[in-house]
């Protein structure tokens, strides 16, 4: 540390057992002169929590004031602690936790409560931590895998099937996919537009002339799991002739020779997810 910042730390440092003594001598006093229209910087309260503004000082909020997030602290320092502060705890309403977060987040976050997880009683806190030296990116309380699979253990064991997107390897994560802050339902996860599978598969988009319009349907998601499955090319069902009639209720009458589990429909029709040249997708 730096003379200067050891003088500057020393010296805030005074000021504050100072205020803290002008606060304990003169209770009367500070409750009318609030807290909050001082602007303290976190000086204020590292008189008290000396290591917790210490570590503070090297995570991402460290411009910010300690009371940016724990609001109304005028009881907190008349009574010199206790807990009389908002504190994140336990017992605060997710909604309040997230409130707090959301003053300087809600340009990036603002649909969370409209999300699953935000209308499941969650809050930041349940994936973010805030007092930390050091944290996995984006603050996270653990990796970004770890932090999904806690609750969603179901949908990783989908990826342990021999069929399955690479996530373990690191090629994709959870929130490739899906975004933990937004309103992700099925439809828009699945949707017609695809977004979210194209930006790799470039390729299954078009725009083609002859677009199989099973696609409009539910999209990708008609015909493919998307986490894993045991069935190949991930598909939903594992007889590709079953798949295509769970749709298709008649095809020309020679088909019928075809042997549902023996056939590869895909054989000749090969461009299953459109084509320019065939209207039935044979090329
Ligand atoms: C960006 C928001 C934010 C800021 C700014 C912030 N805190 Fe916190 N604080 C939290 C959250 C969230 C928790 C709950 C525990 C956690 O998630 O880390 C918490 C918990 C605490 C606790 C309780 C710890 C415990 O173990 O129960 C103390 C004490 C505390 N903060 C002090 C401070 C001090 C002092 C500062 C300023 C140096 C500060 N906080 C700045 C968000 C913040
Ligand atoms: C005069 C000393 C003192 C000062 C100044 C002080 N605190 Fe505390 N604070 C305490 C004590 C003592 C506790 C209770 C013991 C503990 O949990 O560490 C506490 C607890 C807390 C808690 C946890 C409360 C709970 O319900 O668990 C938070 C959050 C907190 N302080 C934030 C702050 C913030 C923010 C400031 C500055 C505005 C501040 N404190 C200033 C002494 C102080
Ligand atoms: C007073 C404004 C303010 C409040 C309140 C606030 N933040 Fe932040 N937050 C910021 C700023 C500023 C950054 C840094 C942005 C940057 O570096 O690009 C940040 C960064 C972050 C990051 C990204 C860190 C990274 O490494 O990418 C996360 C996650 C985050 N905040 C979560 C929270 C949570 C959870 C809360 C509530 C407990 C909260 N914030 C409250 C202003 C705030
Ligand atoms: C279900 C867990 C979860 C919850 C709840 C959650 N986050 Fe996140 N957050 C994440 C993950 C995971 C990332 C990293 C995303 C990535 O890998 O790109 C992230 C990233 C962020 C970032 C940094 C980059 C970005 O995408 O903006 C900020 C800021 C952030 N979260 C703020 C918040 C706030 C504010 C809340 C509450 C309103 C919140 N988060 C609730 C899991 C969560
Ligand atoms: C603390 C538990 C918890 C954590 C951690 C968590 N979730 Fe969730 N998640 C839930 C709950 C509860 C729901 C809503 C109920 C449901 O649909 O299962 C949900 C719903 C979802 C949904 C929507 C499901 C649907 O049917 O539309 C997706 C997608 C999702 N979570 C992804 C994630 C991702 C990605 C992460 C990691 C960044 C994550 N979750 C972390 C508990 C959690
Ligand atoms: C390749 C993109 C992709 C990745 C990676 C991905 N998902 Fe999904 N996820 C989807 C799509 C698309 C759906 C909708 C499926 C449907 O409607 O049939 C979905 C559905 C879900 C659902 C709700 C339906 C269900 O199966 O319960 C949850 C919860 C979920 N995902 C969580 C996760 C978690 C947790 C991870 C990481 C371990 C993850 N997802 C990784 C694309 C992805
Ligand atoms: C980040 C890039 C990425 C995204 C996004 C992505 N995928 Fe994939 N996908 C891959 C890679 C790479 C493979 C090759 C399999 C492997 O990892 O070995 C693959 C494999 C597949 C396969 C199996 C191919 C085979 O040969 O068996 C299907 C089906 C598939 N993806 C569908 C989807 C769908 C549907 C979505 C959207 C929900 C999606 N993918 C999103 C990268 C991605
Ligand atoms: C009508 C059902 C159907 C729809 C809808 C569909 N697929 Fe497929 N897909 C298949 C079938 C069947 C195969 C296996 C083809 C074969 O047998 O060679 C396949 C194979 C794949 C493969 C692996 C083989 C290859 O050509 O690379 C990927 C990747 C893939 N699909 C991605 C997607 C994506 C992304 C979407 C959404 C844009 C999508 N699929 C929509 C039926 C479908
Ligand atoms: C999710 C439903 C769905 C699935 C699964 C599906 N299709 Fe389709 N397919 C359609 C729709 C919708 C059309 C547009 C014409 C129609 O309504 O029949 C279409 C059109 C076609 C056409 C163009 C000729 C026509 O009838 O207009 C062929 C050929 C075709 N599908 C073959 C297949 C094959 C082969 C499979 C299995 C690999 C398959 N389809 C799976 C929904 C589906
Ligand atoms: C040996 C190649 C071959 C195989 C295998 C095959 N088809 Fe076809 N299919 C064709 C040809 C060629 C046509 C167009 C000629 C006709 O209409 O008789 C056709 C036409 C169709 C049509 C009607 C398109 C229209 O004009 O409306 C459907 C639906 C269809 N096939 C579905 C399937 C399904 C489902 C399977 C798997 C059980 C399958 N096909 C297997 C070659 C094949």
């Amino acid at each position: 540390m730096s003379m200067k910042k050891i003088r500057l730390t020393y010296g805030l440092a005074v000021v504050g057992s100072i205020l803290t003594a002008v606060f304990l001598l003169f209770p009367t006093l500070s409750a009318k002169t609030p807290f909050s229209k001082q602007e303290p910087d976190s000086e204020n309260c590292g008189v008290c929590h000396e290591d917790m503004a210490k570590i503070f000082q090297l995570t991402p909020h460290a411009a910010n004031s300690c009371i940016t997030c724990h609001d109304n602290p005028d009881t907190h320092l008349e009574e010199g602690g206790g807990p009389n502060i908002f504190a994140f705890a336990a017992e605060d309403l997710a909604n309040e936790k997230s409130q707090k977060c959301l003053t300087c987040h809600s340009i990036d976050h603002a649909r969370f409560f409209a999300s699953p997880h935000g209308k499941s009683s969650m809050d930041c806190t349940s994936c973010h931590v805030i007092h930390m030296e050091k944290t996995m990116p984006a603050l996270l309380k653990t990796s970004a895998l770890k932090t999904c699979n806690i609750c969603h253990q179901d949908v990783f064991a989908q990826f342990q099937l021999n069929e399955r997107h690479r996530l373990q390897e690191g090629i994709l994560t959870c929130s490739t996919c899906h975004n933990p802050h937004e309103p992700a339902t099925r439809e828009r996860l699945g949707g017609f537009k695809q977004e979210s599978c194209l930006t790799c598969h470039t390729d299954k988009g078009g725009p083609f002339l002859y677009e199989h319009e099973a696609s409009r349907i539910e999209g990708c998601t008609s015909c493919h799991e998307v986490h894993g499955s045991s069935n190949r090319h991930m598909l939903t069902h594992q007889s590709t002739a079953d798949l295509c009639f769970s749709c298709h209720g008649v095809a020309p009458d020679w088909h019928s020779r075809f042997d549902p589990y023996s056939t590869n429909c895909t054989v000749c029709h090969a461009t299953i997810h459109g084509s320019n040249l065939s209207k039935i997708f044979l090329k």
